[in-house]
Order: structure tokens, then sequence, then C-alpha cells
């Protein structure tokens, strides 16, 4: 098994670059088959998913728009329950079809909040892309994640832009830290 130190703890590579590539490349399929001719804005949550944006959208095939927003909740590996945002949207979203692209679904409290306030702008349709969910952590049980890449255990994870206090993001492949 490959590991990975990081602050003195260990992690385990649980999903390899290899099939970090097949993920992406399956769920860009989907996407391109329901989005063509939607012209969507994409916003990618910053700052854990801006390498899974980059790889999944340089696949996409229909006419789209990029933007970042930078939502925050997370302190160290246990997330914090409070939504702050750091980086907002500055385009009108009314009646446009929204796709939100995330590196991870954990309680589903950030997405589910930000799912809200994107409503109350009144866009066509939203629809949630994640890398990775946690499904036994989930507190918004009615969050619809339409795109999932992988369903993981509920345990902290690293790499592909994921990081534990700022560290870990370059890592190629998905580290879980190990329980000794
Ligand atoms: P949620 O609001 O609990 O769903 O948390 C979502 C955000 O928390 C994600 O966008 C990540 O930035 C961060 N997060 C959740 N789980 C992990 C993890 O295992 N490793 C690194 N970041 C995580």
């Amino acid at each position: 098994m490959k590991e990975t130190t990081l602050n003195g703890k260990v992690f385990e590579e649980i999903i390899s670059k290899e099939q970090i590539e097949q993920i992406v490349h399956e769920l860009s399929q989907k996407i391109n088959h329901d989005y063509q001719g939607k012209q969507p804005i994409i916003i990618a949550v910053l700052d854990g998913a801006f390498i899974f944006a980059a790889d999944l959208i340089r696949n996409f095939d229909f006419d789209h728009q990029f933007r970042f927003v930078k939502l925050s909740s997370y302190k160290g590996m246990k997330s914090s329950g409070e939504i702050t945002h750091l980086l907002d949207l500055d385009i009108n979203i009314a009646d446009r079809n929204i796709l939100i692209v995330e590196d991870i679904v954990d309680t589903g409290v950030t997405l589910h909040h930000y799912q809200r306030k994107l409503s109350a702008q009144a866009p066509k349709n939203i629809e949630i892309c994640s890398l990775l969910m946690k499904p036994n952590s989930l507190q918004h049980k009615d969050l619809a994640v339409k795109y999932c890449g992988q369903d993981i255990a509920d345990e902290f994870v690293i790499g592909y832009g994921l990081d534990w206090d700022y560290q870990g993001r370059h890592l190629p492949a998905i580290y879980q830290l190990r329980k000794d």
C-alpha cells in the first residue's frame, strides 16, 4: 500500500491517479451528454475543487461559462458548521443552468447552504458534481449530488486538491488518514 506522511500523520492511498483519471473521464462524458445546448454556468468551489475542476472542464465539449467561488467551513480536520463566503459570484444567474463543482461532500452543510443561496437568485436549474462523497456523514439527506465520482468512508482524505491545513493538495492520488 502506498503511503505518504504529513506533519507526522500517515495517510494511505485509496484512489490512484489512474482511477481518478477514469472517474473524471466518466463524469465528463455524462455531463457532456446532459449539457449540450444548455450553456450552463460552471461554479467551482475553492479551494479544494481547483484541480478536479481544471481536469473536468478540459473534457467538456459544450458552451459554458466558468466561475470560482470560495466557501469555507473547515478548520483542521472538522467542519466548523459555519459557512464563510470569501469570494462571491459576480454574474447574473437568473434563468441559467448551474453546475456546482465540488471536491468532496462530507456533511453536506456547505453545499446545502450554498444551493439555498443560489436558489434565491432564481436560476433555471442547479445540479452538483462532486469528485468524492462521504454518505455516512451526510446530514442533509435531501442534498442531490447528480454527478458523484466515488463514495468513500467517513475518514479524512487528502490529495488531488484536498488539503489538511493547506498541505497535501499537490498529491496526484487520494490518501486517507491511517488509523493507528
Ligand atoms: P461539508 O460542508 O461537511 O460537506 O464539507 C465540505 C468541504 O469540507 C469540502 O469542500 C472540503 O473542502 C472540506 N472537506 C470535507 N471532508 C474533507 C476531507 O476529508 N479532506 C479535506 N477536506 C475535506
